[in-house]
């Protein structure tokens, strides 16, 4: 039983690689460069390490990836380039999907194009499995659950410290001059033009009332519809993130630098009529957490605790919301509010 990890040389493929391996698990580390994924198997240095090269544009080398593999957690990006490869080659090889996608519009897509395939081979294809996305998800499920009728989740990121690596700042350098966006309003996923605003959100103590860029551009707006019957769906992050001088200058970053980020994620879900409610969640290393969240998630399909249906699924659609949450936090991800 293998678990393959795609971009594996990257930031996060790597925490990846490391969080499986510390659960014993049989790892193929894939992507396009041999001599950097032969360079980390060495550091690995683990009988339980494979290697595999597979280009995007190679898709018989990925459908043997996939093949050979039970789950895929698909860690390069941009996503908007790469999601569209793997995810054909995980269905063509019936091998369930995780991606550390953050941008919106790979995430319309899975759900758009791959539901049918997905269902037909048998597997599950959970994108946004991450620190942003999958947790803003989870939380919105655990916040919404019982309400019968909901008006708008809003879903606030305070992050400090965050050194992108060279993948992140590509696919910032698409969002950020991306024009169409994808929104939830009224009701529905709408692509078009938006005007970016500034507006608070009140984040709880210590973090307390924040300026913030609104809306941010992070996949969650598809997904949290898909559970939570909510009229609006809205993210957004404190507007001094993008305003420390090294987060797209440190492509470098030492490991443990890219380690000392500091966040909070709050998601307010107001009820029809008025009333509603609040969750949290606070910790450090944002990295480290999206990376766990994906290989503890990929190690419960395998194992056959996932959602017990084919398709492409939420986070919160694939696992129940509250334990996966109180699951996270008990690993030490961060301290939860709910
Ligand atoms: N949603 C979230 O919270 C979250 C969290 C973490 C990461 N991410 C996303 O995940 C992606 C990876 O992040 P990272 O921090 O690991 O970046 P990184 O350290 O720059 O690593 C990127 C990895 O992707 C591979 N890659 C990039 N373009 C490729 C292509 N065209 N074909 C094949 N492989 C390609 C790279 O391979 P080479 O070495 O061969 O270039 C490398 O292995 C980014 O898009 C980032 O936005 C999202």
């Amino acid at each position: 039983m293998t678990i393959a990890i795609y971009g594996a040389n990257g930031h996060t493929g790597r925490l990846v690689a490391a969080e499986l391996l510390a659960r014993d698990q049989d790892i193929v580390l894939a992507g396009r460069d041999a001599d950097a994924l032969h360079a980390l198997a060495g550091e690995l240095d683990s009988p339980r390490v494979r290697v595999h090269r597979a280009a995007l544009d190679d898709p018989d080398a990925l459908r043997e990836l996939t093949a050979g593999s039970e789950v895929l957690i698909h860690c390069a990006g941009p996503f908007t380039r790469t999601c569209e490869p793997l995810a054909l080659a995980a269905v063509a090889g019936r091998c369930h999907y995780i991606d550390h996608a953050i941008e919106p519009k790979p995430v319309k897509w899975l759900f758009e194009t791959m539901q049918g395939p997905a269902g037909e081979a048998g597997v599950v294809m959970i994108p946004q499995l991450s620190f942003y996305g999958g947790l803003a998800d989870l939380l919105a499920a655990a916040a919404a659950a019982g309400l019968p009728a909901v008006d708008r989740v809003t879903v606030g990121y305070s992050i400090t410290g965050w050194r992108m690596t060279p993948a992140a700042v590509k696919t910032a350098e698409l969002l950020i001059g991306e024009i169409d966006r994808v929104t939830y309003t009224g009701g529905a996923l709408r692509v078009g033009p938006v005007d970016i605003r500034n507006t608070v959100y009140p984040f709880p103590p210590p973090v307390g009332p924040r300026s913030m860029i609104a809306p941010f551009p992070s996949g969650e707006m598809v997904t949290i519809p898909r559970h939570v019957p909510a009229r609006t769906v809205e993210s957004q992050l404190t507007a001094s993130t993008f305003e420390e001088e090294q987060i797209f200058t440190s492509q470098d970053a030492a490991p443990e630098e890219r380690a000392r980020t500091a966040f909070m994620v709050a998601v307010q879900v107001v009820a029809e009529g008025g009333g509603g409610r609040t969750a949290h969640l606070r910790g450090g290393d944002i990295w480290w957490v999206g990376a766990l969240a994906s290989a503890d998630a990929a190690v419960r399909l395998l194992r056959g605790e996932g959602p017990g249906k084919a398709g492409v699924l939420a986070t919160a659609e694939a696992f129940e919301a509250e334990p996966f949450l109180r699951r996270m936090a008990a690993l030490g991800a961060f301290e939860l509010t709910l």
